[in-house]
């Protein structure tokens, strides 16, 4: 079993039209990436799709079958004009228009904490040693749009192996670049910077944690968080930190900015979670972006779709009060 298409979106889920220029470049791409099992794997991971859908609520069934419905890979104009990195302002616009300032070459990445190898890595030898792949992954904003998007990068578990994770190590805590030469946002108290993010070590090693590199087959743009940033699908948008310069192995559970900045509403989880809403909206449904002004909203998945793989990390855990 791969983990390559180990997401319940594959090219299946894209109608050629909407994809409209992208789409014979997405084929070639997601063939590239599937080249140690071509289609075996990718009819692997459809079965397994099939198999983990059936074993879900037959509720949770109807919401996906409504998602997918709707679940073309949103328009690259789209994913990359309506953007949220405060480093450049707060409106949506704003990073498209600012971001083309920052320098991202050389970029170098601070390893440091619990780790066996610490160190200030290059990012290009980091790729050199790290295989990268294609994933296509929902992206759930918490305030209540969301996209589905067509990544590569590589899995954080392999960084984190490659420096060694000393037992002590129980958190992953992450920054962004602080240079408000080039982040005209960071000269403003939007925010307290760098901005912040943190996972808990479990949910770091999961397979479906990755650090892009790039979107649809190119490398990321500057304002979706080039040259390397976070995803992690199951989250809220907010959790996928941007443009990262630190990775630190920590005892504790880190501070992150959103919550420092507004406690009640954004909380460490931040799991995609339908049943429970922001203190100012409901989380219930989302707006795809890509789908016009009156698009009707479809329903939030729980964990945005990804419950079969990562619903046992919070067993236990009462996702209303770790919210
Ligand atoms: N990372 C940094 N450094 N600064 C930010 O303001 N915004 C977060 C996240 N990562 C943000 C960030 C939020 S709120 C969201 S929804 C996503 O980035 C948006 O990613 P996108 O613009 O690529 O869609």
């Amino acid at each position: 079993m791969t983990w390559r298409f180990r997401t319940d979106l594959t090219e299946r889920d894209v109608t050629p039209e909407e994809v409209y220029r992208d789409r014979r470049r997405i084929m070639k791409m997601l063939a590239g990436a599937a080249a140690t099992g071509g289609a075996m794997a990718l009819a692997r991971g459809r079965i397994a799709r099939a198999m983990s859908r059936s074993e879900l609520p037959e509720e949770t069934q109807a919401k996906e079958t409504a998602q997918n419905a709707l679940s073309p890979i949103t328009p690259y104009e789209a994913a990359t004009t309506y953007n949220n990195f405060y480093e450049f302002g707060l409106n949506k616009s704003d990073p498209a228009r600012r971001a083309g300032r920052l320098t991202i070459a050389p970029w170098q990445v601070r390893i440091d904490g619990l780790v066996d190898k610490p160190g200030t890595y290059d990012l290009n030898d980091i790729l050199k040693r790290l295989p990268q792949e294609e994933r296509i992954y929902r992206f759930r904003c918490v305030e209540g749009w969301s996209m589905v998007l067509p990544w590569r990068g590589f899995m954080l578990k392999d960084l984190l192996a490659w420096v060694g994770v000393k037992p002590q190590a129980r958190f992953v805590a992450f920054e962004t670049l602080y240079r408000p030469s080039e982040m005209p946002g960071q000269k403003y108290p939007l925010l307290k910077w760098p901005y912040r993010e943190g996972l808990r070590l479990d949910e770091a090693l999961h397979p479906l944690t990755l650090m892009a590199t790039g979107m649809y087959g190119k490398p990321l743009p500057k304002q979706n968080g080039a040259p390397l940033r976070l995803v992690v699908p199951w989250k809220y948008g907010f959790k996928s930190i941007k443009s990262v310069v630190r990775i630190s192995l920590v005892k504790e559970q880190p501070v992150t900015s959103w919550n420092m900045a507004a406690p009640d509403e954004y909380g460490f989880y931040a799991n995609v979670n339908p049943h429970v809403d922001h203190p100012r909206w409901s989380q219930a449904t989302e707006r795809r972006l890509g789908g016009g002004l009156f698009a009707p909203r479809i329903p939030t998945l729980m964990f945005n779709g990804y419950e079969k793989e990562v619903a046992r990390l919070y067993e236990g855990m009462d996702l209303r009060r770790f919210f």
